[in-house]
C-alpha cells in the first residue's frame, strides 16, 4: 500500500491490520518514552490548505513519535485546486524531500490528483478533501468503537452505529459508512432529508428521520457538526428547530443503552448538534477519539512508510 486516499482502497484485512498496529503503538504512547526510531531521517510534509486543528497536530504528533522530520505547509487558498499548478506543488514537495504528504484540501479529489502526478514520488495521505473522504478519521473512529465495544473481536460485526446530522457535507460520514460497513457494523443515517446527499439510497445503510426511535436500538451515536461554512442555502428552518429534532441532549441520551457511547469528530457546535452536558458526560468518548487519533495516524504512517504492520509484542 503506497497511498491512503479513500477507505475504498482498503481491504478488510488491511483495515484490521492498521487498527491492530495502532493498538500496539498506543502501548508505546502510554509508556514513559513516547518515541520510536522507525521513521528517523524520513520527511513528512503536512500540506493543509483548509482549516484544521486536531487533524494537523495529530499527524504532526504521530510523525514526531515515529522520529520523522515534519514540515508544516499551511497553504491556505493554495493553488492545488487549479490543474496547471499541481505540477509546481508536487515539484516543491519533492524538492523538500517529502517521503509522505498529508494533504487537506477543500477540493474533493485533490489528494488523488497529487498521488496520480508523475512528479510526486512519495506517499499521499488524504486528511480530508472537500465533502469526499477523511479516511484517517474513520480509522480512528473504528479504533475507538472497537476498543469500547469490540469484546476482543478484530472487526465490528454486530455493532450498531447511528451517524446523525449533516451527512450531506460530511467527509467523515462518507469514510465512516465505508469503513464501518467493511468491518461488519450496521449503520443508520439520521438527518433531515435536506441534509442527505443525492443517491444515498444506494449506500449500504438504513435511513431514518426519527432520532428518538433510532437511539433505542444503537450501541454508538456519532454526531456530525453542522457545517455552516459549506452551506450557501438554508437547509433547516432554524438552529432551535434543528436541535429539537436532531440534537443530542440529556433526555435523548437516556433512551440509549447504558453501555452505549457518544462520538463527535470535532469541532463541536455545543448547543446545536450536541448539548454541552452530553459532550462532557461519562458516555462521551470525544476526547478519547482525539488521543486515539495519534496512535491511528502513527499506524498509517508506519504501514505506508515502514512497509509492514507491527507484530504484536515487537516494539
Ligand atoms: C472534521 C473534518 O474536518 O472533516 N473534523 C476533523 O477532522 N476532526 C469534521 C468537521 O469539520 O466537522
Amino acid at each position: 500500500m503506497r497511498h491512503l486516499l479513500s477507505i475504498s482502497d482498503l481491504s478488510k484485512a488491511q483495515a484490521i491490520s492498521i487498527l491492530d498496529t495502532a493498538t500496539e503503538l498506543a502501548r508505546v504512547s502510554d509508556g514513559a518514552v513516547k518515541k520510536l526510531p522507525t521513521l528517523r531521517g524520513r520527511t513528512i510534509v503536512n500540506l493543509f490548505a483548509e482549516d484544521s486543528t486536531r487533524t494537523r497536530i495529530s499527524f504532526e504528533a504521530a510523525a514526531k513519535r515515529l522520529s520523522a522530520d515534519v514540515i508544516n505547509f499551511s497553504a491556505k487558498g493554495s493553488s492545488l485546486s487549479k490543474g496547471e499548478s499541481l505540477k509546481d506543488t508536487a515539484l516543491t514537495l519533492q524538492a523538500m524531500g517529502a517521503d509522505a504528504v498529508v494533504i487537506r484540501h477543500s477540493a474533493s479529489g485533490a489528494p488523488q490528483r497529487l498521488a496520480d502526478s508523475e512528479w510526486m514520488l512519495g506517499s499521499v495521505i488524504n486528511a480530508g478533501d472537500g465533502t469526499h473522504e477523511h479516511p484517517s478519521q474513520a480509522l480512528l473512529d473504528a479504533f475507538t468503537i472497537r476498543k469500547h465495544l469490540g469484546k476482543g473481536s478484530p472487526d465490528l460485526v454486530g455493532i450498531r452505529v447511528a451517524i446523525v446530522g449533516d451527512v450531506l457535507h460530511s467527509r467523515v460520514a462518507r469514510s465512516n459508512v465505508l469503513l464501518l460497513t467493511l468491518l461488519g457494523a450496521s449503520v443508520t443515517l439520521v438527518a433531515p432529508p435536506t441534509l442527505l446527499p443525492v443517491g444515498v439510497e444506494s449506500w449500504p445503510v438504513k435511513i431514518s428521520y426519527n432520532l428518538d426511535s433510532v437511539l433505542t436500538t444503537v450501541d454508538v451515536v456519532m454526531m456530525l457538526r453542522v457545517q455552516q461554512e459549506r452551506m450557501s442555502d438554508l437547509f433547516f428552518p432554524s438552529a432551535r428547530e434543528y436541535s429539537r429534532y436532531f440534537g443530542l441532549n440529556a433526555d435523548r441520551l437516556k433512551l440509549m443503552s447504558p453501555d452505549s457511547i457518544v462520538m463527535h469528530p470535532g469541532p463541536m457546535n455545543r448547543g446545536l448538534e450536541i448539548a454541552a452536558e452530553v459532550a462532557d458526560s461519562a458516555r462521551s468518548v470525544i476526547v478519547e477519539q482525539v488521543a486515539n487519533g495519534v496512535s491511528v495516524r502513527m499506524a498509517i504512517l508506519y504501514v505506508l512508510l515502514a512497509g509492514q504492520p507491527l507484530e504484536a509484542g515487537s516494539k
